[in-house]
């Protein structure tokens, strides 16, 4: 354990982010797949956050893979999901609930009980968002997997722009560019909620080690932007350049625009 709150003292000292590009998308899956069995070798209770999306399914689908084929065990491991739309139905296709099952924990040994998402069905999000953050803080967070969100919002979790380096995990309003990228997740396009439960900025960066992974052009402006960029509130993910041990995961097309 590391204590009870969220570092929300940083220091604020900037660190260059490791950046790693590879030449196609399913390279990046494989690194960041061998990444998380490597940490599960290392201790095999490790604790993740783990991100929903379209960018991490090919990783989902290499760690089932490597759970069935080379018996790689998730048993002892803990996961904390970045987030969740609220309101949501679990049983919702496009809950992120619905997505972990259907990609990951479906299909693994993981024990259902040291897998935490925050409840899209909770009637207080804030109060589901306390509940979470709770849980998480008895946690130290040994790798934290993030992806990026399209176009100009940078976010991470759903920390939109305006989102603090110490923000907690809360209720919080989805940017009009996420709503309209992630309303083709919907089959009503009108049903994707207007908000969602999210860890907090100072949540992410209580991992020991965090890897953020990007593919394709629509990340290329975003990526520049937070590694290039001034740190601060309107690129949250550049709250990353904080944290001492970040990876960035790229593939060319993501990695286009950086200078
Ligand atoms: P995507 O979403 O993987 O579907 O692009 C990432 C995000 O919004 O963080």
């Amino acid at each position: 354990m590391n204590g009870k709150q969220p570092q929300s003292v940083l220091s604020r000292r900037e660190y260059k982010p490791e950046i790693i590009i590879f030449p196609t998308a399913e390279e990046v899956d494989a690194h960041v797949a061998e990444q998380i069995i490597s940490q599960i070798q290392v201790k095999s209770n490790s604790v993740f956050t783990f991100p929903t999306g379209s960018t991490p399914e090919g990783m989902y689908k290499l760690l089932v893979e490597a759970h069935k084929t080379s018996h790689i065990s998730f048993r002892n491991i803990v996961i904390f999901n970045l987030d969740e739309y609220w309101p949501i139905r679990r049983g919702h296709p496009s809950s992120y609930y619905w997505y972990m099952k259907h990609h990951f924990i479906n299909h693994i040994d993981v024990q259902l009980t040291n897998w935490h998402i925050a409840d899209g069905e909770a009637s207080d999000p804030s109060e589901e968002a306390e509940k979470f953050e709770k849980l998480l803080l008895q946690n130290d967070v040994d790798v934290a997997i993030l992806g990026v969100g399209p176009g100009t919002t940078c976010h991470i979790g759903f920390n939109e722009k305006g989102s603090a380096v110490d923000s907690r995990t809360r209720y919080n309003t989805l940017d009009r560019q996420t709503r309209i990228a992630n309303a083709k997740y919907f089959s009503n396009p009108d049903e994707i909620p207007q908000g969602a439960i999210t860890q907090g900025v100072a949540d992410i960066l209580r991992a020991k080690r965090i890897f953020l992974i990007a593919k394709g052009e629509s990340k290329a402006w975003g990526i520049n932007r937070i590694i290039n960029g001034a740190v601060g509130p309107d690129a949250p993910a550049s709250f990353l350049r904080y944290h001492h041990a970040v990876t960035f995961i790229l593939d060319k097309e993501a990695a286009n625009l950086l200078h």
